[in-house]
């Protein structure tokens, strides 16, 4: 079932919650931005096996993104969403406006640009309520050069966990340094909900799989498989006994060329986000690269 409102999800589980007396009811979510793919596919899977009720929300959000980013190029493909949703027995997608998220904020004249930033003075946070990350947490890794963006993803899911009150909500670790983040706000601020994180899904040759994929030509396909070459490298080399940062970094120059605009290769804490010095059985190697001017993103536990 399509919900666009936020009056009519909140009606929707308060039949549920009376129905069952609100006695022992598992609700389920799965925060998106649509374009759903297997990756996706197998957070709802999760949620269906363990929950009572599951709720898909897709929503592009656009106070997560800057002014030179995606917002406009990012695939919109709600019909087929709705269909592999219902095929595989979600009980709601919740598919709002963005007026409908944020309200006066963002109607009645949403701007050119979209996005938050240029030209999007009222989602910045001169207008709106942010939900903001620790600095430690949004000083490495994407936000270096996404600013803001982790304030968007957080500000939105927090809203998320408001209107739907899921008591479990699924996360892919595709989005390590997200995932992390979305873990730590929840403690902070006491949010009831618990966090599932999933394992990342690949295609057959290993590319992880993401809705951006979508933007790659044939041949950005295959450069595209770069990154995991990369990480399963490192992962060998570690699994050899090198465990000195440098040297695991030089192996992966040796699979890059001029088709790839490498925006970082770290090694930081799985749990902490802290840069290791040297690597060992705690540590995420992650890496984000350009093909094509697309973004993408790929990690891995190297134990
Ligand atoms: P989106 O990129 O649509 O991802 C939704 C969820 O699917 C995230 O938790 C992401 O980690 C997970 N996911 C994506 N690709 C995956 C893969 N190949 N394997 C496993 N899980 C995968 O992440 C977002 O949306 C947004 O930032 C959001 C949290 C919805 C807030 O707007």
């Amino acid at each position: 079932m399509l919900v666009k409102s936020i009056e009519e999800i909140r009606k929707q589980l308060l039949e549920w919650r009376n129905q069952t007396d609100g006695q022992g009811l598992k609700i389920g979510l799965i925060p998106t931005m649509g374009a759903l793919h297997e990756g996706h596919l197998s957070l709802i899977k999760k949620s269906i096996e363990t929950c009572d009720k599951t709720v898909v929300s897709v929503f592009v959000n656009p106070t997560q993104f800057g002014p030179s980013e995606d917002f406009n190029n990012y695939p919109r493909t709600l019909e087929n969403d709705l269909k592999a949703c219902e095929e595989i027995g979600v009980d709601v997608i919740f598919a709002p406006s963005a007026s409908e998220m944020y309200g006066e904020v963002y109607a009645p004249s949403p701007p050119a640009g979209e996005g938050r930033g240029e030209g999007s003075i009222r989602l910045s946070n001169d207008f709106l309520t942010y939900v903001v990350p620790p600095y430690f947490y949004v000083d490495k890794l994407c936000a270096k050069t996404r600013t803001g963006h982790f304030d968007g993803v957080c500000t939105v899911v927090t809203k998320l966990f408001n209107i739907i009150q899921p008591d479990y909500a699924f996360f892919g670790q595709k989005d390590a340094q997200q995932l992390i983040i979305i873990k730590k706000m929840v403690k902070d601020l006491n949010i009831p909900v618990e966090i599932i994180s999933c394992p990342i899904v690949r295609d057959e040759n290993g590319l992880a799989l993401s809705s951006r994929n979508k933007n790659l030509s044939e041949e950005g396909k295959k450069e595209a498989l770069v990154l995991s070459k990369i990480l399963f490298n490192i992962k060998c080399c570690y699994e050899k006994g090198i465990t000195e940062i440098k040297a695991l970094s030089e192996t992966a120059q040796s699979f890059l060329n001029e088709n790839h605009e490498l925006e970082y290769l770290e090694f930081v804490d799985k749990n902490t986000l802290e840069e290791k010095t040297t690597a060992d059985d705690d540590t995420i190697v992650l890496i984000a690269l350009k093909i094509d001017n697309v973004r993408l993103i790929d990690n891995c536990f190297i134990k």
